[in-house]
């Protein structure tokens, strides 16, 4: 596993993708001087840039609906709840006080090691009257000091930047109920490559992070040859939108990035097991070109880590990895959803948001055509035939797949198109009443 160093300037260099080598582990006072320009970054540039209100569309975001999907994709085998307790790891300014508005009945806690980023969150607590929001100025390493476990923790964004990702996951770990489950997004290497690039250029030139010289390199950044692997990012990537977003990626004081093999034993080493990535199509043989490969059958071969490591180097452009993930003692399965024998005509299909069918403009012999907005790859859309689209017309998040789909024309319809619905992000399973049809 290739490891954060430290380079001449005192700033962490990252490894440039997945091939460097293991270098000498860094020293404590090396550790505690990343950990605080890291801090000491966050103080200067709060991420994402504070807002005054949140969006009023997040509040729409926030109903039962929502809620249950969320719920179910942690949790499918589980009846459904709202009264939890959540905790944001790094919760940068703004992401406590939406989770507090979308769970109304949950105690949520934000913690960041940035005191500006803790006073941005706490002018949205006061705004929108967030009574479930507590906020602390506290590090991910010392989450114990809470004195709580959670049942969900979040963590986006964050451990990538730390000096130690590892004691960071283990303190997560740590406070995370027996049966919780943890939301990680962390930086995927292949994608970001023309992120490392500019880094080190940054890095060479000395180039700091004062407004001065964020301008002066997002003015250099207008000459990149067009074929520089940051260009796409800059058109295409969310996090490239502004100048706070800019200084955040080119210029932060320590970014590693884990690719699907390096994620597995990150998860590994802090005592947690891998559940579903959060949107799972595009690590999956079954799924868009990779389907039609003429590998498809030697994919499907291969065990499922494999198969998410082999996508991502297919992909070549994955720039972050979110997952969710369970204690490795946790007393359910990680992952429960499966699609032998009969038992899954008992699950309850429930649709996810951001999804829409599209009836235009369609390919020959398909009634419509599913697309998740989420998914950032073109190929990972999913045509249905009239039979295909009747049954999922039916869908409405109460009758389970066997209701759905009675008679042995739409049962057997049903037998292929579930499964692949799930695998296209398109809908998670409420499982808890699981019963034989
Ligand atoms: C890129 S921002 C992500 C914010 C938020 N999680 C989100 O997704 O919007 C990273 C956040 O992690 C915080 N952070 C960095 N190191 C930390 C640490 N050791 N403990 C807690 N927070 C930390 C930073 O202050 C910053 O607010």
């Amino acid at each position: 596993m290739a490891a954060a160093c430290t380079g001449e300037n005192g700033r962490m260099q990252p490894p440039v993708g997945p091939a460097a080598g293991d270098p000498a582990p860094p020293t404590l006072a090396a550790l505690a001087k990343v950990a605080g320009d890291v801090s000491a970054f966050y103080e200067q540039h709060p991420y994402p840039p504070p807002v005054a209100s949140l969006d009023p569309r997040s509040a729409g975001r926030a109903g039962p609906d929502r809620r249950r999907t969320d719920f179910h994709l942690l949790w499918p085998a589980r009846s459904f709840r709202d009264d939890f307790n959540i905790l944001i790891a790094g919760c940068g300014t703004a992401q406590a006080a939406k989770y507090a508005q979308r769970w109304p009945r949950a105690r949520v806690t934000g913690i960041d090691v940035s005191a500006a980023s803790i006073r941005h969150s706490a002018v949205l607590k006061r705004q929108h009257r967030l009574e479930n929001l507590t906020l602390r100025e506290l590090s991910v390493e010392r989450t114990i000091e809470l004195g709580q476990r959670f049942d969900l923790i979040v963590c986006t964004g964050v451990l990538h930047h730390l000096p130690n990702p590892d004691a960071g996951l283990s303190a997560l770990r740590e406070a995370l109920e027996p049966d919780g489950a943890v939301h990680l997004m962390v930086y995927a290497p292949y994608g970001r490559a023309g992120v490392y690039l500019v880094q080190d250029y940054a890095r060479r030139l000395g180039i700091g992070t004062s407004p001065r010289e964020i301008r002066d390199l997002v003015e250099s950044l207008f000459g990149l040859p067009q074929d520089h692997p940051l260009v796409p990012l800059l058109r295409n990537a969310p996090d490239f939108r502004n100048d706070a977003a800019l200084a955040d990626a080119l210029l932060h004081p320590m970014d590693r990035p884990y690719s699907v093999p390096q994620l597995l034993d990150f998860l590994h080493r802090g005592g947690l097991c891998f559940s579903r990535w959060l949107r799972q199509a595009a690590y999956l043989p079954d799924c868009g070109t990779l389907a039609s490969s003429p590998h498809a059958a030697r994919l499907k071969k291969l065990p499922a880590e494999e198969q998410y490591a082999a996508a991502e180097l297919f992909r070549g452009t994955m720039v972050r990895h979110s997952l969710v993930a369970r204690r490795d003692d946790a007393p359910e399965e990680a992952q429960p959803i499966r699609f032998d024998g009969d038992d899954w005509f008992g699950y309850v299909p429930v649709r996810l948001p951001n999804t829409v069918s599209v009836q235009q403009r369609l390919p020959l012999g398909a009634a419509c055509v599913l697309i998740n907005q989420t998914h950032t790859y073109t190929d990972l859309i999913l045509p249905l035939d009239a039979a295909g689209k009747d049954l999922f017309d039916a869908i409405d998040g109460s009758r389970s797949i066997g209701d759905i789909a009675n008679g042995s024309h739409a049962r057997a319809c049903a037998r292929t198109l579930f499964p692949k619905l799930w695998f296209y992000d398109q809908i998670v399973f409420d499982a808890s009443s699981r019963r034989l049809d």
